[in-house]
């Protein structure tokens, strides 16, 4: 196929695995041709090592010749504007989560790309790795019948005794809801189907917060949004899910994602991750099977969602690309549902809706 150019907006933190793979793993479909990066040498170190081009600024890159695709790896508040940017430059994009911070932006920017003709994608694609996509080919075959219900818990004490600068998870589009909610709502999305009624409850059970990573041991942070949001989803199907994401729980037990179905239940991976373990127990069995994982990637796979996007784009056809902007709008707007119904005290009524994608082609056994 013909390789799709690639040019990143963003050298920070996670720039380092996207850069190694679509160089790597991925460098049948994609080429990385340019960077850029508010801070330069950023850019400069990853242009020499991954053999890209420096570029000085988002509107120079977007509007390079060199560049199908931008891939948009800046910090939330960033996604919008550099996003839009693309588009209107005629480029698809790819955002990393969440999409954009308001729904109103997350709109904006759909019809953006439908009206220019250019696609939208955006992470998480570990909902595209050996873990989830196995758990949904089980599911499409039935091992555990039909989904009635799922539990989501991503629970723990937040991110300032590891993180050198943690404050922005305390502020107005952090909390744990819009950090990790994406992994856990994109994976429920993905297995389950789209969501059309929500519950919320939601509190800040700490005023300030006191970091205790190495550079500003001792400072204290004011807490700005709520740090425990817990909810219930009820999906088009029927089925319900249970969701609590927290920055305030020291220790716990909770599984992380497990679905109920009326013929077994099922555990699925950590949504973060792109491996396994699954584990299914049916109706009348006596412990969990460890399901051996049947699609390929299960390792720290991220740029497989922009891979999978260039592959669509390159069969020429209409093909959905799997981590597409529908999907992360949807979520987002679950994320705001829930702050919404805590805050109304009633349910919230869903007004996107999403389809459901494709799986991936299952693992070639040789
Ligand atoms: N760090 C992680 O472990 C992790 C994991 C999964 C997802 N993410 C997501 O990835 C994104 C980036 O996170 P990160 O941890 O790499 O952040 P970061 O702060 O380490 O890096 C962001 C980089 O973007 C650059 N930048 C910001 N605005 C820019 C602009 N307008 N033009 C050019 N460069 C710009 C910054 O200078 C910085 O180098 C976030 O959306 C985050 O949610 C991060």
């Amino acid at each position: 196929m013909e390789k799709l150019n690639v040019g990143i907006v963003g050298i920070g933190a996670i720039s380092g695995i996207y850069l190694d793979n679509l160089t790597g793993v991925f460098g049948d479909r994609v080429e990385v041709t340019t960077v850029t990066d508010l801070v330069p040498e950023r850019a400069s170190e990853a242009a020499k090592k991954y053999g890209a081009r420096v570029v000085a600024s988002a509107e120079e890159l977007v509007a390079a010749e060199a560049v199908d695709l931008v891939l948009n790896l800046t910090i939330p508040k960033e996604h919008f504007e550099v996003a839009m940017m693309a588009v209107r430059a005629g480029k698809h994009v790819y955002n990393e989560k969440p999409l954009c911070i308001q729904r109103e932006e997350a709109a904006e920017l759909l019809a953006a790309a439908e009206e220019a003709g250019v696609r939208v994608g955006c992470s998480p694609d570990t909902v595209l790795g050996a873990g989830i996509q196995t758990c949904r080919k089980l599911l499409n075959d039935g091992w555990i019948g039909a989904p009635v219900a799922a539990t989501a818990f991503m629970v723990n004490h937040g991110h300032e005794s590891w993180h050198p600068d943690p404050e922005f998870y305390y502020q107005v589009g952090g909390g744990p809801m819009f950090d990790m909610g994406p992994y856990y709502l994109s994976t429920l999305v993905n297995l389950m189907g789209p969501a059309v009624r929500l519950s919320g409850a939601a509190k800040k059970s700490f005023e300030t917060r006191t970091i205790t990573s190495e550079k500003k041991h001792g400072k204290v942070v004011p807490v700005e949004v709520p740090t425990h949001v817990a909810g219930t989803v009820e999906f088009e199907t029927g089925a319900v899910a249970t969701v609590i994401t927290s920055f305030d729980i020291w220790a716990s037990t909770l599984p992380r994602i497990e679905i109920y179905g009326t013929e077994g239940s099922m555990l699925v991976p950590d949504p973060n991750t792109f491996g396994g373990p699954v584990m299914v127990r049916r109706a009348g069995d006596s412990e969990w099977s460890q399901m051996p994982l049947t699609h390929d990637h299960p390792v720290n796979s991220r740029g497989l969602g922009v891979a999978d996007m260039a592959e669509c784009i390159a069969s020429g056809d209409k093909a959905m690309h799997r981590a597409n902007g529908e999907i992360a709008n949807h979520v987002l707007e679950i994320m705001h549902g829930f702050h919404d119904a805590a805050s109304s005290g009633r349910y919230y009524e869903m007004q996107t809706k999403c389809r459901r994608p494709d799986p991936r082609p299952m693992r070639k056994v040789v």
